[in-house]
């Protein structure tokens, strides 16, 4: 298969690459038509085997901005995937209509997978409770606007840290500038996974706490990222039902944070931001869904760009083939039987290896 440069995670772009993209979402911002026949005569496919608005259409207003055209299926049930068909099929096939492919997927791992049939880049849109990079470029572009900087900041971040996959990926951004800090506001069940901890939190040497309520870390925050209870991951509907209002962010609350604090939220929300909260020059959450379509504008020009150049950055770590099996039931690899198992040596002075697909802890490979 050719050696085409994809986006899993965030981990993917250097900070170099990150802030770039940053500069580059500010100059379509300014310069809207320097822009407009930037991808003339380019295909981007949407392959959405979840449901979403804000990333399916911003990736389509996107292209379209850029001059490109889009095509795809909405839902799985509207694709041949209904008729049992793999998504590594899925994915060959559409390699040969598009220029570039967005794919979001219930799977863990799911954009690693599907790279691994594809001719043309593939971004990850969200793979079930892991990671979702381009709605990282979005709060970034916006913690940018609103504070001028990305770094020195205090970022709580509420709600459901466990399958909040923007979460992952915004943990994974924010630790590579200099002096962030964390509050990890959740309950003790949906804190945040292993590998954040052990493969972002702790290498980085970032500084984090752990807090149960919004009311006692509100007022040292420079930004409030809340999260949706993630419904559609819980393995129970009495845990979900237990926990889904378990935070709710209204004005009464506001009170206690700074006046220059931003809130942010990937949407959607269900009820944990009160709409008597959206006038409040602080809640910055639809700037967020203006700010993604301009950054994935940025992402689309440079992918496609890094691919017509052919330029394709070495595998950051050696990977073992076959040698383990991967017991995380929401990774890929448990749903596509023809996948080659992927794993990588994490740390080597306590054993630690990882699935590459959906980076859960495996046993050593034999
Ligand atoms: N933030 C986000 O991923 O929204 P959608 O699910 O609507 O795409």
């Amino acid at each position: 298969m050719k050696n085409v440069r994809h986006l899993f995670d965030i981990s993917d772009l250097t900070t170099k690459e990150i802030d770039e993209l940053l500069r580059v979402a500010e100059d379509i911002m300014m310069n809207r038509g320097k822009y407009a026949g930037a991808c003339a005569r380019k295909k981007l496919a949407t392959l959405f085997f979840e449901p979403s608005t804000r990333t399916r259409l911003s990736f389509e207003a996107a292209m379209q901005e850029l001059g490109g055209s889009t095509l795809g299926f909405a839902s799985a049930e509207s694709s041949s995937t209904s008729k049992g068909e793999s998504v590594m099929d899925t994915i060959r096939t559409v390699s040969s209509y598009a220029d570039i492919i967005v794919m979001r997927h219930p799977k863990e791992g799911a954009a690693l997978a599907a790279s691994q049939r594809s001719v043309v880049p593939v971004i990850n849109a969200g793979d079930g409770g892991h990671c979702h990079p381009t709605q990282t470029l979005a709060d970034l572009l916006t913690i940018k606007h609103y504070h001028g900087r990305v770094k020195k900041l205090r970022i709580g971040i509420c709600g459901d840290l466990k399958f909040g996959r923007t979460v992952h990926s915004l943990i994974n951004a924010l630790t590579r500038y200099e002096n962030n800090s964390f509050v990890m506001i959740s309950p003790p069940e949906l804190g945040i996974p292993n590998y954040v901890q052990h493969e972002i939190l702790s290498p980085r040497k970032a500084e984090w706490t752990t807090c149960q309520n919004i009311e006692d870390c509100i007022g040292s925050l420079d930004v409030l990222y809340m999260t949706r209870i993630q419904k559609e991951r819980f393995q129970s509907v009495e845990d979900y039902e237990r926990l889904k209002n378990c935070y709710v962010l209204d004005a009464a609350k506001m009170m206690a944070a700074k006046k220059k604090m931003c809130v942010l939220h990937p949407l959607p929300r269900v009820k944990e931001i009160s709409v008597d909260m959206d006038d409040d020059p602080r809640a910055q959450y639809f700037t967020q869904v203006t700010n993604g379509k301009f950054m994935r504008m940025a992402l689309i020009l440079k992918f496609l760009e890094d691919a017509d150049k052919g330029y394709c950055p070495p595998p950051a770590r050696e990977v073992i083939k076959n040698k383990f099996i991967c017991e995380n039931p929401a990774c890929v690899t448990n749903a596509e039987s023809d996948l080659v198992q992927l794993c990588t040596l994490r740390d080597a002075t306590h054993n630690v290896y990882r699935c590459e697909y959906c980076e859960s802890k495996v046993k050593k490979p034999f």
